[in-house]
């Protein structure tokens, strides 16, 4: 091989390729392709070297020259070249990925308890101070404990489907209970006497919902069951349950009514704000009641109230719909103190 047969030119056109892909290269992705391809151990350039092995060693050092010139020139212009495109993506990427620190921060309110929630544990406390126990029994309740148990006869309107929800299967006989009664009944078929118990609960019934109406209410029962328990009783209760309730000066009068499962019964209301209002059923516990559940009325006798929650929350509040309860809007729980900051 003479000087003027070695492949000088094609190293050179090598090497042209290789920094003009170097330079068009725009961005570091692409540059890494641009390694692999003119820089790499595959590349043009790279072969050139591998030859100089195989060549006359005369040849050699003259072709080693050329190729090591051309191996540097592209070494370095890929070296400047990266450092170029790195300092561009910094820059970049500053701008991208800024964080404003002097945007205000998103503020992460705190959960609360509901209104009627906080209402609830409220009465619990209150009657916890005077020995009673909570009690709380299923939601989806058996018709049996729901009615018949209560004394409520099979063809009492109540018991119809307009009022209540029935579950299918209907030969399943369970309800969503219309009342909290029913753990009156479980109590006292669990327990011996003497009872006292406090039971709220979720209630159902088969109402649209509206200003004054919720087909899933709220309910809390009372139920005493002892030895010489009489209706004096259940009004010194109740008064002292209204009065901490809805305030110190707050009355409380029973009138006549009914309900299978008392006997006498009566409907319970306050004078609050100028006004009577209607509070809850209450009444002494009918003794066919405590048969049913195997206590024997001659011994023992008892009184049973139970009032809406809702309804009790609305009128010490001022709370005109009954929306407001039931929707879960945290700006209406801000105004009890909870539901979030
Ligand atoms: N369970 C009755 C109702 O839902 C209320 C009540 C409870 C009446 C206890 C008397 C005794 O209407």
């Amino acid at each position: 091989m003479t000087s003027e047969k070695l492949p000088t030119e094609a190293v050179e056109a090598a090497q042209i390729a290789a920094l003009e892909a170097i330079a068009q290269a725009p961005d570091l992705e692409s540059l890494k392709e641009v390694r692999i391809n003119f820089v790499g151990d595959r590349s043009p350039i790279a072969k050139f070297s591998q030859e100089l092995g195989r060549m006359d060693p005369a040849l050699r050092a003259e072709f080693g020259k050329v190729v090591g010139q051309a191996k540097s020139a592209i070494a370095q212009a890929f070296e400047a070249r990266t450092v170029l495109l790195e300092a561009e993506r910094d820059a970049r990427v500053l701008v991208e990925e800024r964080v404003d620190v002097s945007i205000p921060a998103r503020k992460r309110t705190q959960g609360g308890l509901h209104p009627l929630t906080i209402l609830t544990n409220e009465i619990c406390d209150l009657f916890l101070g005077m020995g009673y126990r909570v009690a709380e029994g299923p939601e989806l309740e058996a018709e049996w404990l729901n009615f018949d148990a209560l004394n409520i006869p099979a063809d009492h309107p109540a018991r119809t489907m307009q009022d209540t929800f029935f579950i299918e299967p209907l030969d399943s006989h369970l309800v969503l209970r219309t009342h909290t009664s029913p753990v009156q009944v479980r109590t006292m078929l669990n327990e011996e006497p003497p009872i006292y118990v406090i039971c709220p609960g979720r209630t159902y019934r088969a109402d649209e919902l509206d200003a004054t109406h919720t087909p899933v209410f709220s309910q809390v029962e009372g139920l005493v069951i002892d030895k010489g328990i009489t209706m004096a009783d259940l009004k010194g209760t109740l008064d002292h349950f209204a009065r901490s309730i809805f305030g110190p000066d707050v009355k409380t009068r029973l009138r006549s009514s009914f309900f299978p499962f008392t006997e006498p019964s009566a409907e319970v209301d306050f004078y609050f704000n100028g006004r009577w209002i209607e509070w809850g059923g209450c009444g002494m516990v009918n003794p066919k009641v405590l048969r049913a559940a195997g206590i024997d009325p001659d011994i023992y006798s008892g009184f049973a109230f139970g009032m809406g929650l809702e309804r009790t929350l609305m009128v010490r509040h001022g709370i005109t719909d009954m929306h407001d309860i039931v929707e879960g809007d945290v700006r209406f729980s801000q105004g009890f103190g909870t539901g979030g900051r």
